[in-house]
């Protein structure tokens, strides 16, 4: 364990047991992970199957009940809860899927991405927060306050925030949750870029399978454990076909829904049966009330 220097994370039979009065849910058993230098990786699994449990244990906020976890070659068991907090603010860069968490609305986009430099005593903060925002596209927007911004670019602060300290790592749990498709979209490319342009090392949970075409990796969690992997490349995973990704979904995914090249949406079999759903169908979905009709479609077509 941690000899080999490219190693970013290193998790080891990983185990998490939260023990709740009487109740015990064993939230990962014996899970073992390891993500390279510079890898850009998505975890997809359906809910509860421990995917934000991993995420806090590699980001130092939770200690796993048993097993090994290294990130960037440090043993994060042998840390003091003090030397983990002090690791937490100063090797990893967390984005949220609830903007709330991330960021202070009545700060400015410049100001919220200054915050966690000044706890570090970063030099130069100003000049840094201007480069970041411009990185994630919202260089005119630095003295918007976030109350002021959409959802999605207050999740392109959230990023900028992330990598305010300039973290080893960057772990973010479902980003995209709480966004329109277009929106969850142009956030996966921000991640996308700043992988490939700055070489920063990404774990992205999501459920968004577009996620599929940007990254190097698509690891599946089920109860706890790596269930699958579907690729890994050295980026040519646009090769990877949107049927291999069907498979490989339908397997260890229940719950969602792909849009495929023709802009068809394509669900589970189950689902359109559960809903009364003819295949070739359209449908019309109210939103803010506009309607917006989709063409639905059987998954397994
Ligand atoms: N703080 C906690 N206390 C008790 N059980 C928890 C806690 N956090 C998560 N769990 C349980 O652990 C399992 C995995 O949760 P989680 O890691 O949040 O899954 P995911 O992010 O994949 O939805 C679930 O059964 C969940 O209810
Ligand atoms: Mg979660």
């Amino acid at each position: 364990m941690a000899d080999n220097k490219n190693l970013v994370v290193e998790c080891d039979n990983l185990v998490k047991i939260y023990k709740a009065k009487d109740l015990e849910v064993v939230a990962l058993q014996g899970l073992d992970l390891s993500v390279e230098k510079g890898e850009l990786t998505a975890i997809i699994g359906k809910s509860g199957s421990g995917k934000s449990t991993l995420l806090n244990i590699i980001a130092g906020l939770e200690r796993p009940s048993a097993g090994k976890v290294f990130v960037d070659g440090k043993d994060l068991l042998k840390f003091t809860d003090k030397e983990l907090k002090e690791f937490n603010r100063s090797s990893i860069g967390f984005v949220w899927q609830n903007t709330a968490r991330n960021i202070i609305p009545y700060l400015t986009a410049q100001q919220n991405v200054e915050v966690p430099m000044m706890i570090t005593g970063h030099k130069s903060r100003s000049a840094w927060a201007k480069e970041l925002l411009q990185m994630v596209g919202l260089g005119n927007k630095r003295n918007s306050r976030l109350g002021e911004l959409s959802g999605g670019e207050q999740q392109r602060v959230a990023i900028a925030i992330s990598l305010a300290n300039s973290p080893r790592l960057v772990l973010a749990d479902e980003p995209t949750g709480s966004v329109d498709g277009r929106t969850a979209h142009n956030i996966l490319e921000v991640f996308s870029r700043l992988n490939k342009e700055l070489g920063i090392t990404v774990v992205i949970v999501t459920h968004d399978m577009r996620i599929s075409k940007m990254v190097n990796r698509v690891i599946s969690i089920s109860d706890g454990m790596i269930g699958s992997e579907l690729f890994k490349t050295d980026c040519l995973s646009h090769n990877i076909d949107n049927s291999d990704i069907q498979s490989f979904i339908s397997k260890t995914h229940d719950e969602f829904a792909i849009v495929d090249r023709k802009g068809r949406m394509r669900i589970p079999e189950e689902l359109m049966t559960k809903m009364n759903i003819k295949g070739g169908q359209k449908l019309t979905i109210h939103e803010n009330d506009r309607g917006f009709e989709v063409f639905v479609d059987s998954l397994s077509k």
